[in-house]
């Protein structure tokens, strides 16, 4: 099975910047919970880096591109399923069942959001960012439409936590990776 470095490689392949940065927010995020969850950190980094490897090139396709590919370059059906997950109801009809592929379904959008919060602050960081402006903007709906709510609801409601915790538990772990993602203090 290919390794973290050459799954990053694969997704830099396949996409520009902006996908790139998603790719890693959410792989740091995963490995966050892996270790909540007692998780395997390599392999729930990897599902959370390559879930939308497709998304740039065939967006048409979302999930079941991913899955070809990423066959063809010998991932386990572990790693493969998980990533199919995450688009249950919308392009797949595979069910988050583990507990990697709830936390990758709830916390997908919720980078988003949350990178959404930290732009719009003088800072433009995740390091002063507190889980009271996330939830002010979670409910203004106009405010990082794209990040679907009813998708971050549903996960958190899967992991069975409160979407406040869920949404203190992201901000920490991008809080982690803030340089790579470009949301660190800048002064
Ligand atoms: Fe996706
Ligand atoms: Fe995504």
């Amino acid at each position: 099975m290919p390794n973290r470095d050459e799954a990053f490689e694969l997704l830099k392949e396949y996409n520009g910047d902006a996908l790139v940065t998603h790719g890693l927010a959410v792989e740091g995020t995963m490995r966050y919970f892996a270790k909540k969850y007692d998780g395997d950190e390599e392999t729930w980094g990897i599902v959370g880096l390559l879930h939308d490897l497709d998304y740039e090139k065939y967006p048409e396709e979302h999930c079941i591109k991913t899955q070809e590919i990423m066959q063809k370059h010998g991932y386990s059906e572990e790693i493969i399923r998980a990533i199919m997950s995450h688009g249950y109801g919308i392009c797949t009809d595979i069910e988050p069942i583990s507990d990697m592929e709830k936390t990758l379904y709830a916390v997908d959008e919720l980078t988003g959001l949350i990178t959404a919060c930290a732009l719009v602050r003088p800072s433009k960081s995740v390091m002063d960012l507190e889980v009271k402006s996330v939830k002010k903007k979670f409910k203004t709906k106009s405010f990082a439409a794209g990040a679907s709510r009813e998708v971050i609801q549903k996960g958190a409601d899967m992991l069975g936590i409160e979407l406040s915790e869920l949404m203190g538990e992201v901000i920490l772990a991008m809080r982690a990776i803030a340089p790579e993602l470009g949301l660190d203090m800048k002064e």
